[in-house]
């Protein structure tokens, strides 16, 4: 339901209130770029784009919301793909409330190895921070310069130094969040240890704006490693590019990074770079891309790997290197595919259509043909990589004509496999439907009573993570 304008005016005047007048975005110029997603797939009115510079104006802003009945949204640096963090097209009395200011940075804890920051603190800005104590954040990905750690926090995001540290909910020793009635809770104390009842960080984590807005992280932090070793592998599958995975994961310490790049994603990023193919693949075969990094040298052990007979046997070909700009290099064709993919649709006018799968690894070259069967039927064109130590693989499709059918088809395939529908992008609205393909009706039973206890106007981020379908 649009609100009256009568409405809308008491509320831009409220929110004006409690964060000042130059934090309460109304026109539409200034909103424009609230309400539309990174993908340009996604996206909605909204009232009015908010901007607490506080945890104590996030817990003014809420109630307020809730006063007048307006959907809230979360948003961080909007670089989402599963549209959850731009309003709904249905709902146009939603409120933006955007993380930008909550953006300081603390003095890192060298002995604790960890730092306070905003949720608004992107993961590059903090990177940069800690780099002059000799620490690093351990989780990475292509949007750092926009991703913020709240957006990561509550997306659980993981990216290419899952397969070394894990995923976004390992490194948070503390939050500090407000619910939809404005009650502040967690702790910032950065216990590595306590067992008390509800842990909020684990509660949090991968809520993607459903259950309270995180506004501060004690995030863990690991140590800088200054020595560098990258290889680009060809494979002769993905068969062969997971058994490289686990070969090198046992041999070599130092892995910092095990990420799979399909033949046509290589085609695609080196044709958005203007290179030409790094190494020549067979057909059916693939490329990983392989990062060590240590305290010493790692490129010893690196070699010696790949030269074992057990790896040998599926090698086709590789390049190693420990000079920088040959390592950035290598790294490009990883790092900009999603830029490049992009790229690609905007020039074909037709946004692309994203899956984030993962499946035991013993079914990821099953599960990819299938996905190629569906890009064919539909005329589409799929550009396949991942994160292969997790058997997550990113099914990116170009020129789509029926996306219901390309998802109906690829998801019940990696469900019917033990995978999961959504590797680290989150549910959103995007795979919201799908998601009785991966949890039970009891299962959805009890996360709607979650959300219902700590939401129970049902204000926070609707849709997202909801399937829609009465729950029996
Ligand atoms: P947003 O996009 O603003 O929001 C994402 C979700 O989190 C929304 O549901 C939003 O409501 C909620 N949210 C945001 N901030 C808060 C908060 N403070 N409190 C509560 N809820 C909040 N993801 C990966 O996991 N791995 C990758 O390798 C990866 N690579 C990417 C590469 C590119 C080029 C791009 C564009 C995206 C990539 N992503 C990846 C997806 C995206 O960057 C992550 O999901 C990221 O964590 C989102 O952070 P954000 O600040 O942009 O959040
Ligand atoms: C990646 O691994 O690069 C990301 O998850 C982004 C994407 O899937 O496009
Ligand atoms: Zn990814």
């Amino acid at each position: 339901m649009p609100a009256t304008p009568a409405k809308h005016d008491a509320l831009v005047a409220d929110l004006i209130d409690a964060v000042g007048a130059p934090h309460v975005l109304v026109d539409d110029d200034e909103r424009a770029g609230y309400e539309i997603d990174w993908t340009g797939r996604y996206g909605g009115p909204c009232t009015a784009v908010v901007r607490p510079g506080s945890t104590n104006e996030v817990a003014a802003v809420l109630p307020l919301c809730a006063r007048y009945g307006a959907c809230v949204v979360t948003q961080g640096g909007n670089t989402g793909l599963v549209g959850g963090s731009v309003p709904r097209p249905t709902a146009p009395f939603t409120v933006v409330l955007s993380t930008q200011r909550l953006d300081a940075i603390g003095e890192a804890d060298p002995d604790a190895l960890q730092v306070t920051v905003g949720a608004g603190a992107t993961l590059a800005a903090v990177r940069d921070r800690v780099a002059a104590l000799d620490l690093d954040i351990p989780v990475d990905f292509a949007a750092r310069d926009s991703a913020t750690i709240g957006g990561a926090v509550a997306t659980n995001a993981g990216g290419s130094r899952v397969v070394r540290f894990g995923t976004m909910r390992h490194h948070v020793a503390g939050v500090r969040a407000v619910l939809a009635d404005g009650s502040v809770v967690g702790s910032l104390a950065g216990l590595p240890k306590e067992t008390a009842g509800l842990h909020w960080p684990s509660l949090l984590a991968g809520s993607e704006g459903t259950l309270g807005v995180i506004t501060e992280i004690r995030l863990r932090l690991v140590p800088t490693f200054a020595n560098t070793a990258t290889a680009l592998v060809a494979v002769d599958g993905l068969s062969g590019a997971a058994r490289l995975a686990g070969r090198l994961r046992c041999e070599v310490p130092s892995i910092d990074q095990l990420e799979l790049i399909e033949p046509e994603a290589m085609r695609l990023v080196t044709g958005h770079l203007g290179r030409s193919m790094p190494l020549a693949v067979p057909p059916g075969g693939s490329y990983v891309l392989v990062e060590c990094a240590d305290r010493r040298d790692p490129l010893d052990d690196l070699t010696s790997a790949l030269a074992d007979p057990a790896t040998a046997g599926v090698i086709v070909d590789a390049l190693v290197t420990t000079d920088a700009a040959q390592r950035r290099q290598l790294i490009e064709h990883r790092d900009r595919l999603t830029e490049a993919i992009a790229a690609d649709a905007s020039a074909s006018g037709t946004p692309v259509f994203k899956l984030d799968v993962a499946v035991p690894l013993d079914r990821l070259a099953e599960l990819v043909s299938i996905a190629r069967t569906a890009a064919a039927a539909d005329g589409a064109r799929l550009i396949p990589f991942g994160h292969v130590a997790e058997g997550n693989v990113h099914l990116n499709y170009l020129d789509t004509s029926d996306t219901e059918r390309i998802a109906a088809t690829v998801l019940t395939a990696v469900a019917d496999a033990g995978g999961t529908i959504s590797a680290e992008h989150g549910i959103g609205i995007a795979k919201a439907r799908w998601l009785p393909l991966i949890r039970s009706a009891g299962e959805r039973r009890a996360s709607n009573a979650v959300r219902a206890a700590l939401d129970p106007g049902r204000l926070l981020n609707p849709g997202v993570l909801d399937p829609g379908v009465p729950e029996a």
